[in-house]
């Protein structure tokens, strides 16, 4: 394996610690002005490594390679992209346990429940579009003998991608295989929280594709996703993260009329009919919470609808279930629940449980605040907690916590829970939990989201276009059509055929 070039170190400001370069032009490098930032691991509050502090200047770098690598990359054969992206795959196999300790060190996200799942789904996205290049196809019209019409899927050039921390490697996959497959080169911003396992993709795939064709920058979101998002050369973005920041993605989009896709922020409702008071549904809406991932999921389904003919029944079976799960250090093989990504989002939770708390409407059913003494102080953990109340009309029902507080909400009259459900800005995942079929699907079809799972609680798979509607976001991604719509434009060529015979001159 030839990817020693990751351990390279650049001149360290922060004095011992590893310092991990970014990628540029296939070269690993720091930043123009030589600053660093420090990445934590927030479930020991201990330093890990610095990277680079990209600005500007070096973000315009990075667009520059990846414009210069561009007409070269776009010619190559699609199967022989997808050949590529294929051999990444298997070289990241080979290396999934070393991804998924780099992800659990930096996120926080229990090595166990998440970092291994994490680890093997960046495989699968790899092998998942690379075998998809030969679907880069385009079609032809039927407009008469004398008409040629077809079109083809060209890329759109340099795609500037920006990931956040919550599933750092997922992400940063699902925007470089697919954008890579179709022929772009990419520029690649890392979240500041979470570099390492997304420097360590970059290396795998700096093996394979010619240099330029991916680079990797990592920085602040003002200092280096600002630049990344306004940079003239950048003809494509798309962006995974806060609904604030994806606003002033896309309006720094316009000015150049560059196409986005934006995933956001989720506050997503879970409906429980009285037949599902049962064991399967429990677990299902502990895996839909996403408590596992301290629930720093966009997809958390964290209003949950219970029906009030089971509201105290569901409850009392779900803090029993939710109190099994271990919380601790990410890396230990015992622990369910790891650590909150950083101080400022541990603070954050931390408000919001206290508003919660200063409620008098709202009922603590389990969990509270951290606790103040003992080893889970060492990070930022936090606990399952579960607030009931009346009304899906206060700060807690309705805005994203991104952290481990779920608001559960009786409901009675279906209509209603349904008005209530699509009472939100957001419209990402949804839940439904019936055994009567007809009365999922009537609810599913009802809901306003991207995307509704029935009787299951599970995370996003390949192959399905996801994506949210309202404030959740635009476009859809992780799919055939997803790679299609998001990092392709259309061609329409006409030829005509019946262009007459030379004529002869005398
Ligand atoms: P964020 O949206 O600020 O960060 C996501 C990415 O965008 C990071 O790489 C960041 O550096 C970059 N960024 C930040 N400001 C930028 C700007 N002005 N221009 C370009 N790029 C920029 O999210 P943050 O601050 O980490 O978390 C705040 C809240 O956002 C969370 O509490 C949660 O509610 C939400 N969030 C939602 C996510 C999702 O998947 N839907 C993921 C992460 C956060
Ligand atoms: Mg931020």
């Amino acid at each position: 394996m030839t990817t020693g070039a990751l351990e390279q170190t650049v001149p360290a400001a922060a004095g011992h610690l590893p310092a991990r370069p970014m990628l540029i032009a296939g070269r690993w490098c720091g930043a123009v002005a030589g600053e660093m930032l420090v990445v934590e691991n927030p479930g020991r509050r201990q330093p890990i490594c610095t990277v680079p502090r990209a600005r500007a200047e070096d973000v315009n770098r990075a667009v520059e390679a990846a414009a210069q690598a561009f007409p070269g990359w776009s010619r190559v054969p699609a199967r022989d992209r997808g050949r590529l992206l294929l051999r990444i795959a298997d070289q990241l196999e080979v290396r999934q346990e070393e991804l998924a300790r780099l992800i659990a060190e930096e996120t926080g996200n229990a090595l166990r429940t998440q970092a291994r799942g994490e680890a093997k789904f960046v495989v699968d996205a790899f092998r998942y579009f690379g075998g998809l290049a030969s679907e880069l196809r385009g079609t032809t019209l039927p407009l008469g003998k004398d008409m040629l019409s077809y079109t083809r899927r060209e890329p759109i050039g340099v795609v500037g991608a920006i990931v956040p921390w919550n599933a750092p490697a997922q992400l940063a996959s699902l925007k470089i295989a697919p954008a890579v497959c179709a022929g772009n080169t990419i520029v690649l911003k890392a979240a500041e929280d979470a570099p390492v396992a997304v420097l360590m993709i970059a290396g795998v795939c700096q093996d394979h594709l010619p240099p330029g064709v991916l680079n990797v920058v990592t920085g602040y979101g003002a200092e280096c996703g600002a630049p990344l998002a306004e940079h003239p050369l950048v003809r494509k973005l798309s962006f995974t993260g806060s609904t604030a920041v994806g606003k002033s993605i896309m309006r720094a989009a316009s000015d150049r009329l560059a196409p986005v896709s934006l995933e956001l922020g989720g506050k997503s409702p879970s409906i429980v009919f009285p037949d599902a008071n049962e064991a399967w549904a429990v677990d299902g809406i502990v895996a839909s919470m996403r408590f596992t991932r301290q629930s720093q999921s966009c997809t958390a389904g964290s209003r949950l609808f219970l029906h009030r003919s089971i509201f105290d029944a569901f409850l009392e079976r779900l803090v029993a279930q939710t109190d099994k799960l271990v919380i601790g250090d990410p890396l230990e093989e015992s622990t369910d629940i790891g650590s909150i990504i950083n101080a400022k989002q541990f603070s954050k939770v931390c408000g919001y449980v206290q508003d919660g708390l200063d409620r008098k409407e709202a009922r603590l059913v389990m969990g509270g605040l951290p606790p103040s003494e003992g080893p889970l102080t060492k990070g930022y953990y936090a606990r399952p907690t579960i607030f009931a109340d009346m009304s899906n009309d206060w700060r807690l029902a309705r805005e994203e916590i991104f952290g481990p507080v779920l608001v559960a909400i009786p409901w009675e009259d279906e209509a209603a829970v349904i008005r209530m459900a699509n009472d939100s800005h957001y419209g990402l995942a949804a839940y439904v939990w019936s055994r009567d079929i007809g009365q999922a699907l009537r609810t599913a079809h009802e809901v306003e989201a991207g995307w509704v799972q029935v009787n299951q609680g599970g995370g996003q798979m390949l192959g399905q276009s996801y994506g949210g509607v309202k404030q959740s976001g635009i476009g859809r991604e992780m799919s055939l059509e997803g790679m299609l719509d998001s990092f392709t434009e259309t061609k329409t060529v006409n030829v005509n055929l019946a262009v007459p015979p030379p004529e002869t001159r005398h």
